[in-house]
């Protein structure tokens, strides 16, 4: 089975002990491609560093709204030169964060995400959307740039909002979280999903498929999103495999 993790982060601290070696030993297990989103400015920077080391890694820069507190509009300059590399093919992880009590004030978190919707609408680059519990405001600002395609990464929403979104010509991003017990809601929007609108992703570090959950995350470990999405769809994890690394490699220009 040949994968393609659409959302890693292996700029994360988690990895310090072994980035390298972690990153290329993924061949070998079978992931063919990897796309490491930023978080802020710095992990941005880190992200497209990566991808300058290793051929399979590819990047995108963005500031997510847990990490927008101290923004200024001059850090939309410093995104669009990091985006002047070849290897960073979207704009995210960017987005709606509703969950955390100390994060940035919301009416900050929805300008920054604005923001950079307007810069991916100039660049005509697609975005990375994380939204957690946020999903009437996120939607709401989504509709606002119609020009603008993503992907919801790690699908939280309802099978009506997927419905609106896949209508958008969106894609939704599916993570270990699939594999746990309480994942009905995100099983019941992969039954109906169509097979070209799917991407599959580790979140890594976090969001560890059972049977590993509890320990760190790593891209060797996105076969197992692959095949829960096979046994809800009745069909073969190769075929899950293979579909969502074509849906990616187009969705991100590789
Ligand atoms: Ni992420």
């Amino acid at each position: 089975m040949r994968v393609f993790d659409t959302h890693a982060h292996y700029d994360s601290g988690a990895f310090n002990a072994d980035r390298m070696e972690v990153l290329a030993s993924m061949p070998e297990q079978g992931v063919d491609l990897i796309l490491n989103p930023g978080c802020d400015l710095e992990t941005s920077r880190t992200a497209v560093e990566l991808a300058e080391q290793f051929p399979f890694v590819y990047a995108a820069v963005g500031v997510h709204p847990s990490d927008c507190g101290e923004w200024t509009d001059q850090w939309l300059e410093q995104l669009r030169s990091l985006v002047a590399h070849p290897k960073v093919r979207a704009i995210g992880e960017i987005g709606l964060d509703y969950y955390w009590k100390d994060n940035p004030p919301r009416p900050l978190q929805q300008t920054v995400f604005r923001r950079q919707m307007e810069l991916a609408q100039d660049l005509g680059l697609p975005v990375i959307i994380h939204d957690r519990e946020a999903h009437q405001d996120c939607l709401s600002i989504v509709r606002d740039y119609p020009q603008v395609r993503g992907v919801y990464h790690c699908y939280s929403g309802s099978l009506e909002d997927a419905k609106v979104l896949v209508k958008l010509g969106w894609m939704l991003s599916f993570t270990g979280v699939i594999t746990y017990k309480n994942a009905r809601k995100a099983l019941e929007v992969i039954d109906w999903l169509p097979m070209d609108r799917i991407m599959i992703e580790t979140d890594s570090p976090y969001l560890t498929p059972e049977p590993f959950r509890g320990k760190r995350n790593d891209s060797g470990k996105v076969h197992l999103v692959a095949e829960t999405i096979a046994r809800v769809k009745g069909v073969q994890a190769d075929e899950v495999a293979r579909i969502t690394l074509e849906n990616g490699k187009r969705f991100f220009q590789i």
